[in-house]
């Protein structure tokens, strides 16, 4: 019997390979808004979703300034910027300034919840089974498919990355807009994540999905989430 572990080992590794192959994609919004609404239309009132608006001539114009920013130019094709003010810039399906999507604009869901191409088809499937059979899914498998369950890095990706930062990560192109130019900019994860105007706010999950991987604050915003509307995919 002992003989066989050595095979399995090998055919696990495979399979592995074989997933990380499948390398999920960024989608846009449009998807993940049919299906949650309630976070949708919470999201679209926030900073996040009017990111790319920040880069336009003559907005913000006494940040800009503060920063040694033009306030007179047009930063909404500067590579130097729009990745942190849109969604999968330089990624396959992200943000591309030559032919702006629509759904890609702004710092939207799949900046912090991962590119979706591959989780949210197993969104879909664990809905109908929970609908149908009362059977919850693994959760195990979302974070397989690319979905993203700490969230830290992803928000020290664009906040903390500039030079000297506390973040190891930080590489060009940084943001213009740090501690050192203004207190305000600081940015503490546990803070910012709170802030549901800025995140979006939280609604009731029915619990198709368990297990683990789960952020130390989900039944924290699950105790204070509001009742949602649950969409249909157009
Ligand atoms: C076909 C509909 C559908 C689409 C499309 C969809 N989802 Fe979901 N999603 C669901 C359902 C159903 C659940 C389970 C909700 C529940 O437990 O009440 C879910 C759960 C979630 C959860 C919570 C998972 C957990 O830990 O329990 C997050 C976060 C989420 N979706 C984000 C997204 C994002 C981001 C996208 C777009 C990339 C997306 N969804 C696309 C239907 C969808
Ligand atoms: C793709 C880059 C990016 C990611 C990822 C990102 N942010 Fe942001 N965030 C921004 C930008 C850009 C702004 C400023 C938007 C503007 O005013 O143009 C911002 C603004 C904010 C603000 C301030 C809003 C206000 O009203 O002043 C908070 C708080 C915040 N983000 C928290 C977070 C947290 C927490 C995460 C991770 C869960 C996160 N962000 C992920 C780019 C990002
Ligand atoms: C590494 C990510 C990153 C890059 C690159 C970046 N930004 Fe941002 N930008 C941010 C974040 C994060 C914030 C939000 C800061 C906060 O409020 O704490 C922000 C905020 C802003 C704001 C609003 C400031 C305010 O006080 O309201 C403007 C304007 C802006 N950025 C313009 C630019 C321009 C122009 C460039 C290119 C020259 C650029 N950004 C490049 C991450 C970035
Ligand atoms: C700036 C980061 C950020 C953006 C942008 C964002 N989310 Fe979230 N989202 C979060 C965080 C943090 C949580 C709480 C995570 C948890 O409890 O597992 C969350 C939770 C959720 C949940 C679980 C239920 C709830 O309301 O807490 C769903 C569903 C969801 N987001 C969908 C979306 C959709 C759809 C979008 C785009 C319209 C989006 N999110 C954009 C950070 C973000």
């Amino acid at each position: 019997m002992s003989l066989r572990i050595p095979f399995i080992l090998a055919a696990l590794a495979m399979l592995a390979t074989a997933t990380a192959d499948a390398a999920p994609n960024y989608e846009g919004r449009k998807k993940c808004g049919s299906c949650h609404r309630s976070q949708l239309d919470s999201w679209e009132k926030t900073a996040h979703a009017k990111a790319l608006d920040s880069l336009a001539p003559k907005v913000k114009v006494e940040a800009k300034k503060k920063a040694k920013l033009d306030p007179n130019k047009d930063y909404r094709q500067d590579a130097d910027c729009v990745g942190c003010h849109s969604t999968g810039f330089n990624h396959e399906g992200g943000f591309d300034p030559k032919e702006p999507s629509k759904y890609l604009t702004g710092v939207g869901c799949e900046s912090c919840h991962g590119p979706g191409s591959e989780y949210r088809l197993q969104h879909r499937k664990a809905g109908q089974a929970f609908e149908k059979k009362k059977q919850a899914t693994a959760r195990q498998q979302l974070a397989e498919a690319g979905q993203e369950f700490q969230f830290e890095e992803r928000c020290a990706s664009c906040h903390l990355n500039y030079e000297g930062s506390p973040w190891k990560g930080a590489k060009k192109p940084y943001t213009p807009f740090t501690p050192k130019l203004d207190k305000k900019y600081g940015f503490e994860f546990g803070k910012a994540v709170r802030n549901d105007k800025a995140m979006h706010e939280h609604f009731k999950l029915e619990g198709v999905f368990t297990g683990p991987p789960l952020p130390s604050f989900r039944d924290e915003f699950q105790s204070k989430a509001k009742p949602g509307v649950k969409g249909k995919e157009e």
